[in-house]
């Protein structure tokens, strides 16, 4: 091996053992108004309407795969748990604010688990057909005071390749209703304005479970654990995560720093509170569950992901816990990585030690005052007032019923 890679090591080594020295950080204040934000209480500031639906949109669904309640799309299950009993729901739709129409419309699995979209837009549409004809309050704005939690990859594009889900585009009914999706990336036709960007599912009971003593050194540089290609679905490569984690691969699959493997072991947690940096890039979609663990676990998010738009932007301090590197500068993650100064790299970590920013990305039942349910209701009570101008006049028609692909009219 040359010389000039073990003084790197060497460098990089020390850098490692003094940050991991750095015992237990303590918590920084969030500067500016996101800590504010993030602390605000939506309860007073808006009333939310609950459709009831027949239980085939939603509880059947459910009772038919159990599964649905640990995948990370399951916020469309807990979203509708949680807002049945909470202070801001109203049962008289005259005084309502926002329409919340419950639809499980992504709890359809393959054997090995994985969620399929293909039903949904003949279940969303089903839905909403049945909700305009049996209330008269979808008609009057055709949607725009309704809000639909779409976790789904690319949200209301309702497909998992990304060319694909930009061929479909967002469900045509959905075009005016406010969109509650993990899916963000600027300047993307799945991404309509308006929308509220939420982090995926991970499960707070087990990772709480998992959390091991707040001093245990971080003696891992780089982690990662995934997939780098997805052979079945990307067989000639250089699609799935537009190249970007076969490139961390090929370029520090034998670096010492980079504790990366596909390799899930059953002690991801616990090695996320050991690694100064984990690595979240994008995979099929921009967004991943890595993100969430990242911050529960204190792991500073190296985000791989162009244009990503992330959760809570307004109130999540991304730019300062985070490091953003672009996809054609992977190749230079050990540089990049290893040149940040150390008092950086610690201000990080002690913002990431904060709680309620923990607490913003989780759906834990019971919910909890800040958590991430009410960072969507603190979303939706800052759009309002709505404009008067949302509001149609007698008989005016806006969207259109019969655009999208012949398939997605079928009746559900
Ligand atoms: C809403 O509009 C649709 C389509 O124009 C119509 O079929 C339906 O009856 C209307 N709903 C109500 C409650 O009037
Ligand atoms: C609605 O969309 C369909 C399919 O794209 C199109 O044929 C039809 O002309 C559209 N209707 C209106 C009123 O724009």
């Amino acid at each position: 091996m040359r010389k000039w890679f073990w003084g790197f090591l060497f460098i990089a080594f020390g850098f490692v053992c003094s940050i991991a020295a750095e015992r237990n950080p303590r918590t920084e204040r969030i500067s500016g108004s996101a800590g504010d934000v993030l602390e605000d209480d939506p309860v007073g500031r808006l009333k939310v309407y609950v459709y009831e639906l027949p239980s085939k949109y939603n509880k059947k669904i459910l009772q038919k795969d159990p599964r649905c309640l640990s995948h990370m799309f399951a916020a469309e299950i807990y979203m509708h748990r949680f807002l049945l009993s909470s202070p801001v729901r109203t049962l008289n739709p005259e005084e309502a604010d926002w329409f919340y129409t419950p639809i499980y419309a992504t709890c359809d699995l393959t054997p090995t688990g994985l969620p399929l979209p293909f039903k949904s837009p003949r279940m969303v549409r089903s839905a909403i057909q049945l909700i305009s004809s049996s209330w008269p309050y979808w008609n009057r704005t055709e949607g725009a005071d309704h809000f639909f939690v779409v976790p789904h990859d690319f949200g209301a594009c309702f497909h998992y390749q990304e060319e694909k889900a930009i061929e479909r585009g967002i469900l045509p009914i959905l075009q005016r209703a406010t969109l509650v999706q993990t899916f963000g990336q600027r300047n993307h036709v799945c991404l309509n304005e308006g929308s509220i960007t939420i982090p995926p599912y991970a499960p707070p009971q087990k990772m709480q479970a998992r959390q091991i003593p707040l001093d245990t050194p971080r003696s891992i540089f780089v982690y990662f654990r995934g997939l780098f290609y997805d052979v079945n679905n990307d067989p000639e490569g250089g699609y799935y995560a537009r190249g970007a984690r076969a490139a961390v691969w090929e370029n520090f699959k034998n670096n010492p720093l980079f504790d990366i493997s596909t390799e899930h072991p059953t002690t991801y947690y616990e090695d996320m509170q050991r690694a100064i940096f984990c690595l979240c890039p994008l995979g099929w979609a921009p967004w991943s569950p890595r993100l969430v663990e990242a911050v529960v676990f204190g792991c500073i998010p190296v985000i791989i992901a162009d244009d990503i738009v992330l959760p809570f932007a307004d109130a999540i301090p991304w730019e300062e816990i985070g490091v953003f590197v672009a996809e054609e500068d992977v190749p230079k993650l050990d540089t990049i990585l290893t040149s940040i100064p150390p008092e950086v790299i610690l201000r990080k970590q002690r913002l990431l030690a904060n709680p309620s920013m923990k607490r913003a990305m989780l759906f834990p039942q019971p919910a909890l005052p800040g958590d991430a349910f009410h960072q969507i209701l603190n979303g939706l009570a800052r759009k309002l007032p709505h404009q008067k101008s949302i509001y149609l006049k007698p008989g005016e028609k806006i969207l259109n019923w019969t655009a999208g692909p012949v398939g997605d009219l079928k009746p559900w």
